[in-house]
């Protein structure tokens, strides 16, 4: 049994995840019950995920989510979807109750309603906060750095394990952007016999490397997620050169529970094994 989760913020979520899969709880559910906590809080939508987060630029929030299990070929994945503040809840509907994939914007919306989710107004999905910072992007073209993605790793008791992310894209983007998050191989990647990725940080450039793929492809030759982690981040730094690197984090997981990260910048991110006391964060520092 083990638990990851991206950034210090997803500390509640990976606690929350630990009480769930300390009573049996399949690696999903667990994903999805301690994600949605997040999603819908709006103290942590200023992390730039779900109900909360800062808008596109033309003031709507889009949000992407996505969620793969290590069995091949089970995942589902929202993007630009509005009007929902659980989109993983919603991400794991398309995984299991439609013949696709992915689905994105109003196709989105409309599959979350038939689902019977209630698609809210705008308005709800906003903070006061987002709405000033949205404001100050209008009027000053003042921008917001940053890419949060909450992504969370679970191996549960029975030794499944399942990766899910959810964010709500670059500030002020435009409307329809999709950032890696709810790409499979990009954002997240999870194989059964191996372990699984998530990525966080800047979507545009992260979905050109498939970095989660990777992470896992390397696990599944012997590296351990540390490793992989780090040998993803340094291929990255080697094609592009170090002056256009970008800022992503990555974390894996490999089947025995073991947790490791690399990363351009600062990435604290928070884990829990079966044994410890409690959960722990790390900061992993920029590669050099
Ligand atoms: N990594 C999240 C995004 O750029 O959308």
């Amino acid at each position: 049994m083990a638990a990851l989760g991206t950034w210090a913020f997803s500390m509640p979520a990976v606690q929350k995840i630990r009480s769930l899969v300390e009573i049996g709880e399949h690696a999903t559910d667990c994903v999805e019950e301690a994600m949605a906590d997040i999603e819908n809080d709006r103290e942590t939508g200023q992390y730039i995920v779900g109900r909360g987060g800062y808008p596109n630029s033309a003031g709507l929030v889009q949000c992407d989510a996505a969620l793969m299990e290590g069995a091949a070929g089970r995942f589902g994945a929202v993007a630009a979807l509005h009007g929902v503040g659980t989109p993983l809840r919603v991400a794991r509907r398309v995984m299991d109750r439609s013949d696709h994939s992915l689905l994105v914007g109003d196709g989105g919306v409309a599959f979350a309603c038939e689902q019977g989710f209630t698609v809210e107004d705008n308005d709800s999905m906003l903070t006061p906060q987002a709405t000033a910072a949205y404001q100050e992007f209008l009027e000053k073209k003042k921008h917001i750095k940053g890419h949060d993605t909450l992504g969370l790793i679970v191996l549960d008791l029975q030794g499944n394990i399942t990766v899910g992310v959810s964010t709500s894209g670059a500030p002020f983007k435009s409307p329809g952007r999709v950032g890696d998050s709810p790409l499979p191989g990009c954002g997240l990647y999870a194989d059964n016999t191996v372990g699984a990725a998530a990525a966080t940080g800047d979507g545009d450039k992260i979905m050109c490397h498939c970095p989660s793929f990777h992470a896992v492809q390397l696990m599944k030759q012997g590296l351990t997620p540390a490793a992989a982690c780090q040998t993803v981040l340094c291929d990255i730094v080697r094609r592009i050169g170090t002056e256009k690197m970008f800022e992503m984090g990555l974390m894996a997981m490999n089947m025995k529970g073991e947790v490791g990260a690399a990363s351009s910048v600062e990435f604290p991110y928070t884990f829990w094994t079966q044994g410890m006391e409690t959960v722990d964060k790390c900061v992993q520092l920029p590669i050099s």
